[in-house]
């Protein structure tokens, strides 16, 4: 089992990183829907979820960067099936590019306006090391930030839907083997 790609295999550093980062992505979803719906009664719990929830954000930002330096140092990784015909291949790699796009964006949309509300919170990694903000409280900016946030969450998640509903075709119908090669590699 090898921790580089080649033109057969994923690698165990991308698969480890892929499956990570979605279950991260996945918890950060949830997590963000439900700590906007908790009321001032639950004021406490609120408060430590949207730290968390900023906390986990910064952890996907990171991943993504060392993901993308990861992947660009390796010589090669494999490629389609040769049955897929050419607009799936293109359809994947514009989805995969925009799925990357977001794991950029969304943190920084969410930093930024985490940085800017007039609460003026500060930024503690697991409540430990401190992120300094690059701006200050700024309650419009805020509203435009939270919105853009809230905008990609919903492009994320139809993405996601349909690179999860492609991933399930080649396995159940196509039985390409596409998605046990990012399970096992092979
Ligand atoms: C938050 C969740 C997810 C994100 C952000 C994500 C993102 C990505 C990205 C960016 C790639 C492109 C890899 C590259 O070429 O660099 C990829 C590949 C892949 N993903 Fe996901 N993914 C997620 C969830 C899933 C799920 C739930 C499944 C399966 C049910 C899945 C199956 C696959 C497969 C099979 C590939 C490899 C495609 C190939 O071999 O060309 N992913 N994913
Ligand atoms: C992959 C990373 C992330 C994902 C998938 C994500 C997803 C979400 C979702 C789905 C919501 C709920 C939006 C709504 O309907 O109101 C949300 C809210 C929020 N997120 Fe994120 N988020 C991510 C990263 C971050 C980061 C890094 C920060 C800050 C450092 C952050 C700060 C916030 C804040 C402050 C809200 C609350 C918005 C409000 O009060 O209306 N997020 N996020």
């Amino acid at each position: 089992m090898s921790w580089r790609s080649d033109r057969e295999h994923w690698g165990l550093g991308i698969r480890l990183l892929h499956w990570l980062t979605a279950f991260l992505v996945l918890g950060q979803w949830l997590l963000g829907l439900y700590m906007t719906s908790l009321g001032p009664e639950a004021l406490a719990e609120k408060f430590v979820l949207y730290q968390r929830h900023k906390s986990l954000g910064l952890v996907v930002f990171a991943l993504t960067l060392v993901r993308l330096v990861w992947r660009a140092s390796e010589p090669a990784r494999p490629d389609l099936p040769p049955t897929v015909p050419v607009w799936q291949r293109r359809a994947a790699a514009a989805t995969h590019a925009l799925l990357y796009l977001l794991l950029l964006a969304m943190p920084i949309t969410g930093f930024l306006a985490a940085a800017a509300s007039p609460l003026g919170i500060p930024t503690l990694l697991f409540g430990v090391i401190p992120i300094p903000h690059p701006i200050g409280p700024d309650a419009r900016l805020e509203a435009l930030l939270l919105a853009a946030h809230r905008t990609q969450g919903w492009i994320l998640a139809a993405l996601l839907a349909v690179h999860t509903a492609a991933a399930l075709k080649h396995h159940l119908i196509d039985r390409d083997g596409v998605l046990l090669r990012m399970v096992r590699g092979r």
